[in-house]
């Protein structure tokens, strides 16, 4: 058996205009393709085939279907022919189920067991005396009882082992909470027994378009932080696939072929509770390529609702790039300072928001206008500059009639000639996207990624890797201690090197090793974890103590061993000198000097 997910991809990766373009000539009419139906006789056209919505429809006859459905069809293929002919030309690989049973009798128990958990946690926030106070408070909120149980929101109660007994209960052991992200132990490596890890929080249970639950969120009533705590990756969710809310929305996003985008679940059930129906939420990251491809497949245009200050804006232009590069139409709505979307209808009431919406404009036309705020078009330099600054959006807007009008814009507003700003939009070429973590070439060998140490050295790259925003800053304080020659590992050496060299990397360099580079793009897939931002600080300070402790170690060693072989009484003196520098390195970095620790804590070993 193909599982669900697998159709939906390969159905998501193939163009289903080439495929049916083979068997009907197709004509395009605006966004869509138009021929002479395949399925009855007719002399003119009445045969759709809608790329975005990957579906064909005939006006005549009604013949309608995904590309599947046609193949079987046209093309007499059963189910399984067809999955593995659109398989071959997309280059996914095919996972038969049956040839890997254990893989989908552990998907099946891990859904089981999220879905208890979602019910679990709504059963708590409904009941008489635990759920009130997490009631009271979504009162509070303005999120009515119809809202709570649209979006099956729920109440992790303020206990260590409430789940945990009631999933064991039932016969979920700790293994499979664990893998969910639902129990935690605080050393992983410790025998002692496992706690929840949402308690005291408001839980959002995240679907998957399908409506199964794939993971949480959690908003701390008033303790905190963090505000909210999410599922990281779990072998059901990966970050950056899913949008909060699309299982609810998606229908309407399709009828309107517009969604509205919201930074966060609060903002999604609160305008739900006012009425607005066609939004969808990001969920703690960027906007990602994967979630603009999913949205792009109910809709073509999107409108931006993020909070009114200067970081909402910044998020706002950068969701919008990747939305353009994918092929919709972005506009921003500007709030009332101070407000986000929640806050805005909840003290002004859903007509105020509808009228920020109503006022949306164009994604260029925002920049163009914050830059005339600005004024940016007074002078020759400050045009120059506010040209650099429109063509990421020039550089994004990949559908050709809407990069035309926009290259039009700009040049009116700056007052340029177009083939000027042409040839800078074509210099700088289309914007590249950052490296998916699937496979899709078909032919080629999958690289196995270089090994990784488990400790400080691999720990500092992924926080280097997943910290982008403060990549500089970090390398600049990690070069103060230590080295790219103090990573005994060769592969993690030589990706530091690469993050030294170009702290703005987002992908392999080129002519890296190629289990290097698989390494590399491991580390640059995860997505950030807010948590983990949040102390990575911490981390990063605490993975170069770790490592120039072990440089220092193999030093003071070197320079012991010279201070044996030496009869040179200078020479000796000189030596001992530098031991000297080398405790007072030590001290500087907090490290407490304990030869004869050395070798029990195996700090050789460490580091490999
Ligand atoms: P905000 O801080 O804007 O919260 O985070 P909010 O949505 O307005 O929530 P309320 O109104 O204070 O309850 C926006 C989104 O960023 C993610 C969440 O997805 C949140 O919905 N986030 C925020 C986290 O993942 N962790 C945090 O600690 C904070
Ligand atoms: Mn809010």
């Amino acid at each position: 058996m193909i599982s669900e997910d697998q159709k939906e991809e390969i159905k998501a990766r193939v163009d289903i205009v080439d495929v049916i373009g083979e068997h009907v000539q197709l004509k395009k009419t605006g966004k869509d393709y138009v021929g002479l139906c395949p399925f009855h006789d007719e002399h003119t056209p009445s045969f759709n085939v809608v790329p975005d919505k990957q579906f064909y429809h005939c006006f005549g006859c009604h013949a309608s279907g995904d590309v599947i459905e046609f193949l079987e069809r046209k093309a007499g293929m059963d189910f399984m022919e067809a999955m593995r002919y659109l398989a071959g030309r997309t280059g996914v690989a095919l996972r038969d189920e049956r040839r890997d049973p254990e893989e989908g009798e552990a998907h099946r128990e891990a859904r089981e067991v999220n879905a208890f958990a979602a019910d679990w946690f709504a059963r708590q926030l409904a009941d008489p005396r635990g759920g009130a106070r997490a009631r009271e408070y979504l009162d509070r909120r303005g999120i009515d009882v119809e809202t709570r149980e649209r979006f099956g929101l729920g109440w992790a109660p303020e206990e260590w082992q409430g789940l945990r007994s009631a999933a064991h209960a039932v016969g979920y052991d700790d293994p499979l909470l664990l893998a969910l992200g639902l129990v935690k132990k605080k050393d992983p490596t410790s025998d002692r027994d496992p706690y929840d890890v949402f308690r005291g929080r408001v839980m959002f249970p995240i679907r998957d378009v399908r409506g199964r639950v794939v993971a949480f969120g959690g908003r701390a009533l008033e303790k905190g932080p963090p505000k909210y705590l999410n599922t990281s990756e779990t072998p059901l969710y990966t970050k950056g696939e899913h949008l909060y809310g699309l299982d609810r929305s998606h229908r309407e996003i399709r009828r309107d072929d517009e969604a509205l985008l919201v930074e966060g679940y609060m903002d999604l059930v609160s305008l739900a509770a006012a009425g607005f129906h066609n939004v969808v939420a990001g969920l703690g990251t960027a906007l990602t390529w994967d979630q603009a491809d999913l949205l792009k497949r109910y809709a073509s245009k999107v409108r931006l609702l993020y909070d009114s200050d200067a970081a909402g804006l910044r998020a706002t232009f950068k969701a919008a790039d990747v939305l353009l590069a994918s092929g919709i139409q972005a506009y921003a709505v500007t709030l009332p300072a101070g407000e986000d979307p929640d806050t805005l209808v909840q003290s002004q009431g859903a007509e105020a928001l509808q009228t920020c919406l109503d006022d949306a404009v164009d994604i260029l036309e925002r920049k163009l206008q914050i830059l005339a705020e600005r004024d940016w078009f007074s002078t020759a330099d400050r045009k120059r500059e506010a040209l650099d600054r429109l063509l990421p959006t020039l550089r994004a807007a990949v559908d050709p009639a809407l990069q035309d009008i926009y290259v039009g814009e700009v040049a009116e507003r700056l007052g340029m000639r177009r083939a000027v700003i042409e040839a800078e939009v074509e210099r700088a070429g289309p914007i590249v996207r950052a490296p998916v973590h699937r496979p899709v070439e078909p032919a080629a060998p999958r690289v196995r990624p270089a090994r990784t140490s488990a400790g400080p050295a691999s720990r500092l790259l992924r926080v280097l890797a997943q910290d982008r925003e403060r990549r500089h800053e970090h390398i600049s304080s990690i070069l103060e201690s230590i080295g790219p020659e103090d990573f005994k590992n060769e592969a993690e050496r030589s990706i530091f090197q690469s993050f030294v060299d170009d702290p703005d990397l987002e992908r392999p360099p080129p002519g890296m090793d190629p289990a290097t580079a698989a390494l590399l793009e491991e580390f640059l897939a995860v997505a950030a974890d807010p948590d983990e931002l949040a102390s990575a600080g911490r981390a990063l300070h605490d993975s170069v103590r770790r490592l120039a402790e072990d440089r220092l170690y193999d030093e003071m060693d070197r320079l012991q061993a010279a201070i044996e072989a030496t009869d040179d009484v200078d020479e000796k003196i000189r030596l001992t000198r530098e031991k000297a520098r080398l405790r007072g390195e030590a001290s500087a970095l907090g490290i407490r000097w304990a030869p004869s620790l050395r070798k029990h804590k195996g700090l050789n070993e460490r580091n490999r």
